[in-house]
């Protein structure tokens, strides 16, 4: 099959449509992306693109190009989550209690429309191109795997994107340093001693130690931090108990902590250790914390952050500098290795991500599309100007 570029563009706005139709109705989630990753080499061997050798379950990375010239990857992500969608769609997802609610339909549509316009010109490429199709990014562990496989070796610069439901259809955002949030989850766990509750003296209350505990773990932002340094920790989770007359021995709390600096990142375990235990023997009772780190912030390089920009003004869109999210987003492991940007495209008004209401502006698609052929590309050129 071989394409020229007037008959592929013309055609692949409806095309790219069907393609995130298509992925929306099947929603798989996170490792379980086997009918997506499977359509997804469908498509690119119809469009004779090659797809790399990796030991990846699901997900795939596919390459354009060829020669020895520089490399640069572009990435979508492409599983969904675990909602009952409302939207009322006539693609909604037929799957029970699993929906494509953040808008991966929508990136694996962009980046899969962005592999077929760079396919068309494949012999101009001035280098190769890694498209990306991530798994598992709302777990925040698929970057991992994708950096595990090897699959991204060699890469001199990397792109992604998420659509902004706050952003209308034609605007685009970044901005350089973090963008997104690290983002790490954490469990503590009050051990105090059971009594009857009409004789507290008798036990440890669990209970009201565990209220103690999550209202003095405010004061690490409110009182230990500094105050431009954003840091945002929020318990989101309290069970203990089982009825109106006993006081039970044990509570568990689970929550989050979100901010943009690695070293507070770091620390910030620490502080709310000292808290937990410090108010828990005060009260006669053991509390500990179990730390679940997650993905560090997104932080943009700031070379290519006005790169992607100055290639959006050229491609008519009105380009924005956004404010940083507290959100999570695991291309911030790439960007630890590799420099790049990670960018928002407009697909709003619309609910927010993850709300069951979700959806996208489609006319959004094949501009986005062309955005990340274009910006590949010209990266490519940039690269190679740079030797
Ligand atoms: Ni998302």
């Amino acid at each position: 099959m071989s394409f020229k570029l007037g008959e592929i563009e013309q055609a692949l706005g409806s095309q790219l449509i069907d393609v995130r139709r298509n992925l929306h109705q099947e929603p798989e989630l996170s490792y379980e992306e086997f009918k997506t990753t499977e359509k997804l080499r469908k498509w690119l061997t119809d469009a004779n693109i090659r797809m790399l050798d990796l030991p990846l379950q699901t997900g795939l990375i596919a390459e354009i190009g060829q020669g020895a010239g520089p490399i640069a990857a572009i990435r979508c992500d492409i599983d969904a989550l675990p909602i009952e969608e409302q939207t009322g769609l006539p693609f909604a997802s037929e799957v029970p209690g699993k929906m494509h609610a953040c808008g991966h339909d929508f990136h694996t549509a962009v980046i899969l429309g962005a592999a077929y316009l760079l396919k068309a010109r494949e012999d101009e490429l001035p280098g190769r191109v890694r498209v990306l199709f991530q798994p598992a990014e709302e777990t925040g562990h698929g970057a991992e795997s994708v950096l595990a496989s090897g699959g991204l070796e060699d890469v001199a610069a990397i792109f992604g994107l998420h659509n902004s439901p706050e952003m209308p259809a034609g605007s685009f955002g970044t901005r350089t340093g973090a963008l997104t949030a690290g983002v790490d989850r954490f469990e503590i766990t009050v051990k105090g001693i059971g009594a009857h509750a009409a004789t507290p003296e008798n036990g440890v209350d669990a209970i009201v130690t565990a209220a103690q505990i999550i209202t003095a773990l405010q004061t690490i932002v409110s009182r230990q931090n500094k105050a431009g340094e954003p840091v945002v920790l929020s318990v989101t989770r309290i069970n203990g108990g089982f009825t109106w007359n006993v006081l039970p021995e044990m509570v568990e709390l689970e929550g989050t902590v979100r901010t943009y600096n690695e070293e507070i990142r770091r620390i910030i375990p620490e502080k709310m250790t000292r808290i937990i235990e410090g108010i828990a023997a005060a009260a006669g009772a053991e509390a500990s914390l179990h730390w679940y780190p997650g993905p560090p912030a997104t932080i943009n390089d700031g070379y290519w952050a006005d790169f992607t920009k100055e290639i959006a003004k050229q491609s008519g869109y009105e380009v924005h500098d956004i404010a940083p999210q507290m959100g999570g987003e695991d291309f911030s492991l790439y960007l630890q290795k590799i420099p790049g940007a990670f960018v928002n495209i407009g697909t709003g008004p619309a609910y927010a991500l993850h709300h069951p209401r979700f959806d996208v502006d489609e006319t959004a698609l094949l501009p986005a599309a062309k955005y990340f052929a274009l910006l590949a590309e010209q990266a490519l050129v940039k690269l190679k100007e740079e030797g």
